[in-house]
């Protein structure tokens, strides 16, 4: 009670563009005001009726978020099972009863009454959660399964769903530095471990083929994949395939994997003719994001993760790069995880995350993917979509430093009129407009190639 689960609930419903459906609104508008109800037919007869409605809106086909009060717990039963995640919204005695006291709540009219039942309900929440939350990105990363947390690799057995056997994947560099703490806090779930070739190179064939016949676990089984973005890459792509798909729970210890890698459900590898060219959507059972473990990444790797910090900010319109490391990750994580949810398949808003990265990948391509790192290849990407969009730069310059590539012009623009062809004969952009992000925007392309032309030294 007073915990706002109703505001709250209605704007991660906008949020997410999924139907909002509040158990005491339904509860009164078919039967009359609850505290009429509670007053006439008790209230065993409320709690039925409000297990109906709860049963009834967690069976919708649709995704949709429900306002439930607290008192439901109250029901033994009532949350168990896979279809429902269950966020609890914390909220102290004190400042809920200050809520409440002058409602016309029947549950809400005595103090003392209203401290017993607070104090008994208590754990019950924690008992049916599968997360807390305290504003509405804790809500929609629930809802994506990521748990963000410092100290989370701690409790890693305890996020892992299921009770099934754990394989744990790293890096080489990366089970060097955290790999003990992750096997210490899996306990006696971790069956196997094994390690992927650093960067890159995890995201082959041949890494996935060693790993797939590796791989001891069943169906029942979890693949926990800790490290960076190619770890989780590859990993996650093997939990995709391997038997058919088993369940995965990403660990992203970069700065790029914790606030784009690791959200979203895309897994993939490279193949020569380019990168990301097979792999599946495959969403993890659980993202386990800590960013404690962002305090061991060396600094070039953390500049990599800055640009899609940057990037998600702008997208968001808030300046997330201000943020200290905890909020700058949750925030961008959250701000991916809503768009993935929106359009989980890609097949229109989730566009938007390539802001600034058409331009990268033709940066990239000309160079021969060499000396010209993603992240810095992102951030003048990121000053060309903010030209075009007629906006200032000077974020990216002041965070991200970005210096004008040494590479060949030709081969940049033929580059992009690849990207052209590939989506239906036109160069489509990801721009900043008046009310936010706009994908699918085509320019003339002389404008286009002029501000290709100026990240070029
Ligand atoms: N699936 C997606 O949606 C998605 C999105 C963005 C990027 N990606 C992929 O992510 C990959 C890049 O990810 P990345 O930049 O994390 O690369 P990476 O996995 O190679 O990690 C970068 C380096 O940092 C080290 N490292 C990672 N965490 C560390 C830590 N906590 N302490 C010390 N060292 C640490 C790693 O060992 C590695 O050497 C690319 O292959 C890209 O395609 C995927």
């Amino acid at each position: 009670m007073g915990a706002r689960k109703t505001t709250l609930g209605r704007d991660v419903a906008r949020a997410l563009r999924r139907p909002f459906v509040d158990v005491d609104d339904v509860i009164a508008a078919k039967h009359g005001p609850i505290p009429e109800l509670f007053a006439t037919r008790g209230e065993a007869a409320f709690r039925e009726l409000e297990a109906l409605v709860i049963r009834e809106a967690i069976a919708r086909p649709e995704p949709t978020v429900i306002a439930v009060g607290g008192g439901a717990v109250e029901t033994p039963g009532l949350f168990e099972g896979e279809r429902a995640t269950v966020v609890h919204l914390p909220v102290d005695v004190e400042t809920a009863w200050e809520r409440v006291r002058r409602s016309k709540r029947p549950l809400a009219q005595d103090e003392t009454e209203f401290r017993r039942r607070f104090e008994l309900r208590a754990p019950l929440y924690a008992e049916v959660a599968d997360a807390t939350g305290r504003d509405i990105h804790d809500v929609v990363l629930a809802a994506a399964g990521a748990h963000v947390a410092r100290g989370a690799l701690q409790r890693l057995g305890a996020l892992v769903p299921g009770e099934g056997a754990v394989a744990l994947v790293s890096d080489p560099q990366v089970a060097g530095i955290h790999g003990m703490d992750a096997q210490l806090a899996l306990g006696t779930r971790l069956a196997e471990t094994h390690e992927l070739p650093p960067g890159e190179e995890a995201k082959t064939l041949a890494a996935a083929d060693r790993l797939w016949q590796e791989l001891r676990l069943d169906r029942a089984g979890t693949i926990v994949a800790l490290g960076g973005g190619c770890t989780t890459d590859a990993a996650g792509f093997a939990a995709a395939t391997y038997l058919r798909g088993v369940a995965w729970t990403p660990v992203p210890t970069s700065l790029v994997a914790q606030v784009d890698a690791a959200i979203g459900g895309k897994t993939a590898i490279d193949l020569p003719q380019g990168k990301n060219l097979v792999g599946a959507f495959h969403w993890p059972a659980r993202t386990v994001v800590d960013p404690a473990l962002l305090e061991t990444l060396p600094e070039p790797q953390r500049l990599e993760g800055m640009a899609e910090v940057v990037k998600t900010g702008l997208l968001a319109g808030e300046p997330f790069w201000e943020l200290p490391d905890d909020d700058l990750v949750r925030r961008s994580a959250a701000y991916k995880a809503a768009v993935c949810l929106r359009d989980p398949h890609e097949r229109g808003e989730r566009a938007v995350l390539n802001l600034g990265h058409t331009f990268a990948h033709a940066l990239e391509a000309a160079a021969g993917y060499e000396g010209l790192t993603h992240g810095r290849a992102v951030a003048l990407g990121l000053l060309a979509a903010l030209r075009l969009s007629d906006r200032d730069t000077s974020v990216v310059e002041e965070v991200l430093r970005p210096k004008p590539v040494r590479v060949d012009r030709e081969r940049a623009w033929h580059a992009m009129q690849r990207d052209k062809k590939a989506r239906d004969g036109e160069l489509r952009l990801v721009l900043l407009g008046e009310r936010g992000p706009e994908y699918g925007v085509v320019l003339p392309e002389a404008d286009v190639r002029r501000e290709l032309d100026r990240l070029i030294a």
